[in-house]
């Protein structure tokens, strides 16, 4: 991952930086665009993991659509090339600009996440004279085993339509005439690496697409969602993810009506292993039962681990060769205790002026960062 070459190259760069391997992207991106097709499956790329230019460019390329989750985002996914039709627009909480902006574009489908939604996108539409495509956003109860914070699949979450409104939305549907809906929307989280949790999704699809069937209803669309997990842990061992095993549970488990589509919105897996924050050691300093090393990154630039106490896997690339190690915690400029990258991290001695790269930093990382103690804005570096 970081040879002898790149590391003196980075040497000179000012830090704290992104580091994006386009190449490691270009052959996820093919074994996922591989996978899917061999079922016919639809993937759109879920933009709110990443939205930088370069990335999108190449994801455009392989063909997939854009899972978007603001006006901002279908705006940023048309003016990158992804075509209209391919744009799915979920969120709890679109505004009527957004809804007038995305029915201008004519975009492949809204993702509804309530009753009043259909309502307001109906009456939107009907004043431009369209028709909207909707799917409903399901809200399935299926719980993810992920960290709380991107469980979304619960029915104390606030996503999606619970099961005691799909006889309002039936009546509903009925009376709105610039509504088409085509299709069913589930998406139960984020960071998942259990199986089990993507066949109960499926087993759950196939109840929700039977009661509707039941009653004459019928879909074009199944959309799963994303929520596909990396390795944080071993970020070098299967960099790129095994999409293969991933859709064949959907294409096993999940039951599909003659000519029904089943899309995908996948951001973590396609673009989390192929960035890295990399950073400097201003200080180190000794601790009480470790030393800190006070790097020049913070919660600012990364801030999963002090959001969700996510883990990165932390290596030190200017001494990628040394053997002895000590402890360090790995802590940001910022003024807040929850600034800190790692505790008791495994690292060559570390001093001064060495690069450290924080790992698997791809998805979520450039995207959520923040101008918070009027940090500047961190800029990304490509392969
Ligand atoms: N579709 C919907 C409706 C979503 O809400 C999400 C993610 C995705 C697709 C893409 O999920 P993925 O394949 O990337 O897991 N900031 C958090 C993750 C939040 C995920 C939000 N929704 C983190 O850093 O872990």
């Amino acid at each position: 991952m970081f040879n002898a070459a790149r590391i003196t190259r980075f040497q000179k760069e000012q830090t704290p930086f992104y580091f994006y391997d386009t190449g490691l992207l270009q052959q996820t991106v093919d074994a996922c665009r591989q996978a899917s097709e061999k079922h016919a499956f639809h993937v759109h790329y879920a933009l709110k993991a990443n939205v930088n230019n370069e990335l999108l460019r190449i994801i455009r390329d392989a063909g997939f659509g854009a899972d978007c989750v603001s006006g901002g985002e279908v705006a940023k996914a048309l003016e990158n090339g992804f075509s209209a039709d391919q744009v799915v627009f979920a969120g709890v909480g679109k505004t009527d600009q957004e809804i007038n902006f995305a029915l201008d574009a004519d975009i492949f489908c809204f993702n509804v996440e309530s009753v009043q939604e259909l309502e307001v996108i109906d009456d939107l539409a009907r004043k431009r004279n369209k028709q909207a495509q909707i799917a409903l956003r399901i809200n399935p109860n299926v719980n993810a085993n992920t960290h709380e914070y991107i469980t979304t699949g619960l029915e104390e979450n606030k996503f999606g339509i619970n099961s005691w409104e799909f006889n309002t939305v039936i009546e509903k549907l009925k009376t709105l005439q610039h509504i088409r809906c085509i299709g069913l929307h589930f998406h139960i989280g984020s960071q998942i690496t259990d199986d089990n949790a993507f066949k109960s999704l499926c087993v759950k699809v196939n109840e929700f697409r039977r009661w509707f069937a039941d009653r004459g209803i019928y879909f074009k669309v199944l959309n799963v969602g994303g929520g596909l997990g990396v390795d944080y842990h071993q970020p070098d061992r299967q960099p790129v993810v095994d999409f293969a095993s991933y859709f064949s549970i959907f294409d096993q488990f999940l039951e599909r009506e003659p000519g029904q589509e089943v899309h995908f919105e996948l951001g973590r897996a396609l673009v989390a292993q192929c960035g890295s924050l990399i950073t400097r050691v201003l200080y180190i300093k000794k601790g009480i039962n470790t030393n800190f090393a006070v790097v020049d990154a913070g919660m600012t630039e990364l801030i999963r681990p002090a959001l969700y106490h996510a883990y990165h896997r932390i290596e030190n690339i200017s001494r990628p060769e040394e053997g002895n190690t000590q402890k360090y915690d790995v802590v940001g400029p910022i003024c807040e205790s929850s600034d800190c990258f790692g505790k008791e991290v495994e690292l060559p001695e570390t001093h001064r002026g060495d690069l450290l790269a924080i790992r698997t930093a791809g998805a979520y990382g450039e995207v959520m960062t923040s101008s918070y103690n009027l940090r500047p804005k961190i800029r990304p570096l490509f392969l």
